[in-house]
């Protein structure tokens, strides 16, 4: 058996400090910007229900695999992959399996900054009272206004990536943790908030059908975002697994897996901490968050008349009408989207941070150096989502397959969560049960190799998971 490794960018300082900070990592845009409007988009129930399919068989046993890897190895995700795949008795080249993870979080981060960008700016036009008493056209033509204008979000997206910057380079354990120990659950306070004022807004019940009643016409054929079958020159459904891989992919997303996020928290995870337990707490937290904000969102897009299908605005169009009509909205509102930043905030840090632990190990740049460079590329790159809302909202950059018709940010969206994380999921899968042993795994996972708990993982994380990944792939191919 190996020696265990510590970490030379230092250790969580409990188990807390490690749940935290992974929750930290989950919970953000993707429980409260993105699970909204894609639900939207995709028609509700049967959307939800795959997607909680894929948090319970997929998502927590490779969150499991993934916690335990990084706490085997102790170094960023490429170095991590390198050294294990060497101890294995495989191959050096599953560092490149680091790599995916890398550039998926540096494209991911490109665009979150920009949306997050957006929440900052609804801080300020809640608090100054832009929303009091607005109804529906108001709110959607604020937001128009908004994200036509590039200089702000320009602005904005500059701003945060300074904020992620600055957090970075001070190292893993430093202030954002403490901050997240009462954020967090304020955010929740929030959101059941939000869910009391959605419950009087007279079509709860709809909003809640439409989260939890599934209709798998809506999920397994092809319509338009929020609408309408498209049907083929028979005038007949077109069969997809599409939005199921979109459920899936949001599955990884949300849950910051796929991608070396967790897999570096966990290599900062002190010994003597149960994974499975942990792993377990931070799923449910992060779904918890998102069905609240489905929860808040839906009766008030039913209530004024909306269309779930809107897109990215969804959050943005929705929540200041409860804002501008409910007792002391300014606060609540202001408080709510101070908080949604905060949640991005603290999941921007876990994007960048393979990198700038690469960078540190590798290059013996110090942090602060390696968050400039990787910070700034980011933000470079983040202005082509900036123009995606505005000026090159024309602009289809590989319209083809799946990215027709897609914007720069619709594609970085799409190819990140959708295929990206995926991949990288599915090779994480197979790493941990094909590659490492038995006796490794079940040594760090903290679990006896005969117990029910293990080969539960082991079975889920060995045949469910790969299956699954592979299965929608191959009908996504087809799709050519
Ligand atoms: N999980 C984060 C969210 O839901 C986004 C994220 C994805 C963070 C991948 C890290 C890695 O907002």
């Amino acid at each position: 058996m190996v020696r265990r490794r510590t970490s030379i960018h230092g250790e969580w300082s409990s188990r807390w400090a490690f749940i935290l900070a992974a929750t930290g990592s989950a919970v953000g845009l993707g429980n409260i910007w993105k699970f909204p409007y894609i639900t939207g988009e995709n028609g509700g129930g049967a959307f939800v229900l795959v997607y909680l399919l894929c948090i319970a068989v997929i998502g927590i046993p490779i969150m499991m695999a993934e916690v335990m890897i990084g706490r085997r190895g102790r170094q960023s995700p490429v170095n991590t992959m390198y050294n294990l795949g060497i101890e294995s008795g495989s191959s050096s080249h599953w560092k490149w399996l680091g790599w995916l993870g890398v550039v998926a979080g540096f494209l991911i981060l490109s665009y979150y900054s920009v949306i997050a960008g957006w929440a900052l700016d609804y801080v300020f036009k809640t608090a100054t009272g832009t929303f009091s008493g607005a109804n529906a056209e108001f709110v959607s033509s604020t937001f128009g206004g908004f994200i036509s204008d590039p200089a702000r979000l320009m602005f904005w997206h500059t701003l945060f990536m300074l904020m992620t910057m600055f957090v970075v380079a001070k190292g893993v354990s430093g202030g954002l943790e403490k901050a997240v120990r009462f954020l967090m659950p304020s955010l929740f306070v929030l959101l059941i908030i939000m869910v009391g004022y959605a419950f009087t807004t007279g079509e709860f019940m709809r909003g809640l059908a439409f989260l939890f009643e599934p209709n798998f016409d809506n999920l397994l054929y092809k319509h338009e975002a929020g609408g309408e079958f498209i049907l083929n020159t028979h005038g007949e459904k077109i069969f997809t697994l599409e939005y199921v891989l979109i459920a899936m992919g949001h599955a990884f997303f949300t849950l910051s897996l796929g991608m070396g996020a967790i897999m570096i928290y966990g290599s900062y995870l002190p010994h003597n901490t149960s994974i499975a337990k942990t792993s377990f707490m931070i799923a449910g937290a992060d779904t918890v968050v998102a069905l609240l904000a489905g929860m808040a969102i839906f009766p008030i897009v039913f209530a004024n008349q909306l269309d779930p299908g809107k897109g990215p605005g969804l959050i943005f169009e929705t929540l200041p009408l409860a804002f501008g009509s409910m007792p002391f909205g300014t606060l609540f509102g202001t408080l709510f989207f101070v908080l949604l930043v905060f949640a991005a905030w603290s999941s921007s840090i876990s994007l960048i941070e393979p990198a700038v632990a690469w960078l540190v190990e590798n290059k013996n740049m110090k942090r602060l150096k390696a968050a400039i460079i990787m910070g700034a590329s980011c933000w470079l790159v983040g202005i082509l989502t900036v123009l995606s809302f505005n000026l090159w909202k024309n602009v289809h950059p590989v319209d083809f397959w799946v990215f027709k018709n897609k914007t720069f940010f619709d594609v970085l969206d799409y190819l990140t969560a959708n295929i990206m994380l995926p991949l990288g999921g599915l090779a994480i899968a197979i790493f941990s049960v094909w590659i490492m042993s038995r006796s490794s795994t079940s040594d760090e996972l903290d679990m006896k190799e005969e117990s029910l708990a293990y080969n539960i993982w082991y079975f889920m994380t060995r045949y469910v998971t790969p299956l699954a990944v592979l299965f929608v792939f191959a009908n996504l191919v087809e799709l050519i």
